[in-house]
């Protein structure tokens, strides 16, 4: 399997460097050769190339069978222009990569309930997915732009989807509530908005003609905001368009804690990219100090759907929850639980490493869940 390494800046690096580690024991166990190469995006690719996204890093990540993704930007590149932010590069990757489902599980660890904003028993047993659209929607519309002369410029964005966009998406998202709980919640803006009464129509269709037995709900993003902060613990699978996904992501995020614990997946019909929906924490970086489970989490996902090892996933899963319980902590989460340890990225990384041997050469029935 190769895998493009793209480390970013700030914290990615080092959360990067512990997500490979795991991948590569899990892989090196299961005789799964792992090939790897390194790019520069974001800030990194800004400073030695001028953009934050080059043709032969695109052409790279193309060529892999997995990109995992670090974290990109930091307040020494807060101030160019536009056209050349990290966000563009991003954009830009999942655009060219073609990766319009990203999934982004949101977990509740009942042993970091003191993190939560939320009363435990609210919380307790929230273990749900939004499914994002991620290459279309108000971020890609034309038109788009500033036009006019100041006083009187006017800002324009076009939210469109097309019926095959909202199929293939969609049809994700049946395909993930399948294998879940069988209830899928698709989130929308119906009652407005035009697009929006075509995504509901079509996801309607799909739901009756090609997954009768998923339980296929419909939402307004304005209630179901409410909801995911009421009742986060009675939704299972929900599938959205890019604006929604994104907002409603970062929703879910705060309800676990730390946002430093969520991982993410791009999937397309070629390599997906891997990535811990942080951001780059330019103010802890480089001191040992940042969170490496979002991205190892990530690299379960990307032995997931990258390899189709679902089997070592939830085994990288199930000791990230061990060394939760056990009681190790990073200073993101230092405050959550009662005899806590403060560790490192690496010490952290170590001990999901030395769970996860465990739970893998005991075959243990459990751990090959
Ligand atoms: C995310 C981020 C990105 C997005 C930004 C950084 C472009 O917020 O992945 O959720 O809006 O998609
Ligand atoms: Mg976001």
């Amino acid at each position: 399997m190769k895998i493009l390494r793209i480390d970013g800046d700030g914290i990615g690096p080092e959360v990067n460097e512990q997500a490979l580690r795991v991948i590569k024991a899990a892989a090196d166990f299961a005789g799964i050769p792992i090939e790897t190469e390194s790019a520069l995006f974001g800030g990194a690719s800004l400073d030695e190339y001028g953009v934050p996204l080059t043709d032969e890093v695109v052409a790279l990540a193309k060529a892999s069978d997995a990109v995992l993704l670090g974290a990109v930007g930091g307040p020494k590149w807060d101030d160019v222009p536009p056209e050349l932010r990290a966000e563009r590069g991003l954009l830009r990757i999942r655009k060219e990569l073609g990766v319009y489902a990203n999934l982004r599980p949101a977990k509740f660890f009942s042993c970091l309930d003191a993190a939560c904003p939320l009363r435990p028993e609210r919380v307790d047993g929230a273990d749900f997915v939004i499914v994002r659209e991620l290459v279309g929607g108000i971020y890609f519309g034309e038109p788009r732009g500033i036009s006019g002369t100041a006083p009187n410029r006017r800002g324009v964005n076009s939210l469109a989807y097309d019926e095959a966009s909202i199929r293939r998406v969609a049809r994700f998202g049946f395909e993930t509530a399948r294998a879940r709980g069988g209830q899928l919640m698709s989130v929308d803006k119906s009652n407005v908005l035009e697009v929006m009464r075509l995504w509901r129509e079509i996801v309607t269709a799909m739901g009756a003609e090609e997954y009768p037995d998923v339980e296929l709900s419909h939402a307004y993003v304005d209630a179901f905001a409410m909801q995911l902060v009421t009742w986060p613990n009675e939704c299972d699978v929900i599938v959205t368009g890019n604006m929604f996904g994104d907002i409603l992501s970062d929703i879910a995020a705060a309800l676990t804690g730390s946002l430093g614990m969520l991982p993410s997946a791009s999937l397309g019909d070629g390599p997906g990219i891997f990535e811990p929906v942080h951001g780059s924490a330019p103010d802890i970086a480089g001191q040992g100090r940042a969170n490496p489970l979002g991205a190892i989490l990530s690299g379960a996902m990307l032995l997931e759907y990258g390899a189709g090892r679902v089997d070592l996933a939830r085994v990288i899963d199930m000791a990230v929850a061990d060394v939760l319980e056990s009681g190790l902590r990073t200073g993101d989460i230092k405050t959550a639980g009662d005899n806590v340890k403060l560790v490192g990225c690496t010490e952290m990384g170590d001990a999901v490493i030395a769970r996860m041997m465990e739970r893998l050469e005991s075959s243990d029935p459990e751990s090959a869940e």
